[in-house]
């Protein structure tokens, strides 16, 4: 197993704007790391960077006691010395080609026997429970097939680790969801180190050992999903990861109603924060609300509100309320028995809220 480490990269493609800055990770041997973040933080670019095929302008990626990228030492191994398998969003197999002969491809190529070939080819399809279709070509699968070749094709070669850019996006709810099992347990059975580029915090959160939130090319948390999703570093982690997405209080921006600065001083005197003032966001998550007065008054903070809309999902329900002009979501298992415009009590324990400062960073 090989473990990697990102040590203080930058990279720009302009010169200008930097599309990773001040980058450092340790990717643990074994883990299954996710890059989370929206579109254009800088996910791919350090995807590739890993692959070598985009250099670093400054910093270093060492993996397994190897020197990848250290500009400052002039040194650098190319792609195909790294002994990663790659998969990106695009299977891109090649058509003329059966899947046997797509998956035998990259083993061809590194000149492998043909005994040693045709036993790695089969393993790689077996893995993936795709050998029944080793003579058909890429147009006669479908894309959740086309991507299992994919899948394969990386596998046959061994590699110690595997990088995929959002493999799943192109594939349908349903197929999404098989294969991320399907990931799941080729990773526990393989042991190997993964790095997984998505945009969707659910796969990140189902899939992860590790989570590395972006943003804007920035790191902004490094954590086991639990942690991100239960103690977000910043205000945009406890924005971005969770759906409905957090509840967020904001005091420097909109309409700020008593009930808000109230609700500041309380939590300031319960949490012994000196100047309330420091505290630019209050946050809380839809599931640590419920609805009524808490059973020890001490410990919740209550807030009356109006029902606005009930939005049934099936196995919970999600309520709109209003707090003054304020809307908040909340998930509840039960039925809701409201109606809307009707009045109520929502109650939250002090220590399921979140506090952050105006540099966004958590209290
Ligand atoms: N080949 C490229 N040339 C110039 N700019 C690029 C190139 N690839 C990515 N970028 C820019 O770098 C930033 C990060 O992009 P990317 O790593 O692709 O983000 P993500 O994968 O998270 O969507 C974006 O601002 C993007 O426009
Ligand atoms: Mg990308």
């Amino acid at each position: 197993m090989t473990g990697i480490r990102l040590e203080h990269i930058n990279k720009s493609y302009d010169g200008k704007e930097l599309a990773v800055e001040d980058l450092s990770l340790e990717l643990k041997p074994g883990s299954f790391v996710c890059l989370l973040g929206p579109s254009g933080c800088g996910k791919t670019t350090t995807l590739r960077m890993i692959a070598g095929l985009e250099r670093v302008d400054s910093g270093s990626i060492r993996a397994g006691g190897r020197d990848f990228d250290v500009p400052g030492k002039n040194l650098f191994i190319p792609p195909e010395d790294r002994n990663l398998g790659l998969v990106f969003q695009s299977y891109a197999l090649w058509p003329h080609m059966t899947v046997e002969d797509n998956v035998a491809f990259g083993l061809k190529m590194r000149k492998t026997s043909p005994q040693k070939r045709e036993k790695l080819v089969s393993d790689a399809l077996a893995q993936l429970k795709m050998e029944p279709y080793r003579k058909r070509y890429p147009a006669e699968l479908s894309g959740g097939q086309q991507q299992r070749i994919a899948l394969a094709r990386m596998l046959a070669v061994e590699p110690e680790i595997l990088l995929l850019d959002e493999p799943l996006s192109n594939l349908d709810a349903a197929l999404r969801l098989e294969m991320r099992s399907e990931l799941k347990r080729l990773h526990a059975r393989l042991h190997n180190t993964i790095v997984f580029v998505t945009h969707d915090q659910l796969e990140a959160m189902s899939l992860a050992t590790d989570i590395a939130v972006m943003s804007k090319g920035r790191l902004e948390q490094y954590d086991t999903p639990m942690n991100v999703y239960r103690k977000p570093s910043t205000a945009f982690v406890a924005k971005f990861v969770g759906n409905p997405p957090m509840n967020m209080i904001v005091f420097n921006q909109g309409d700020i109603e008593p009930w808000m600065y109230k609700l500041r001083e309380e939590v300031s005197a319960r949490r012994s924060i000196a100047e309330p003032e420091r505290i630019n966001t209050i946050g809380f998550r839809s599931e640590d609300a419920l609805v009524g007065g808490g059973n020890d008054a001490g410990r919740w903070w209550s807030q009356e509100v109006r029902l606005d809309t009930v939005l049934p999902t099936g196995p919970e329900t999600v309520l709109s309320l209003m707090a003054g002009h304020f809307s908040i979501y909340l998930i509840t298992g039960q039925d809701c028995t409201l109606t809307p415009g009707e009045g109520t009590v929502i109650s939250i324990p002090y220590e399921k809220l979140h506090l952050f400062d105006a540099g966004g960073f958590r209290i």
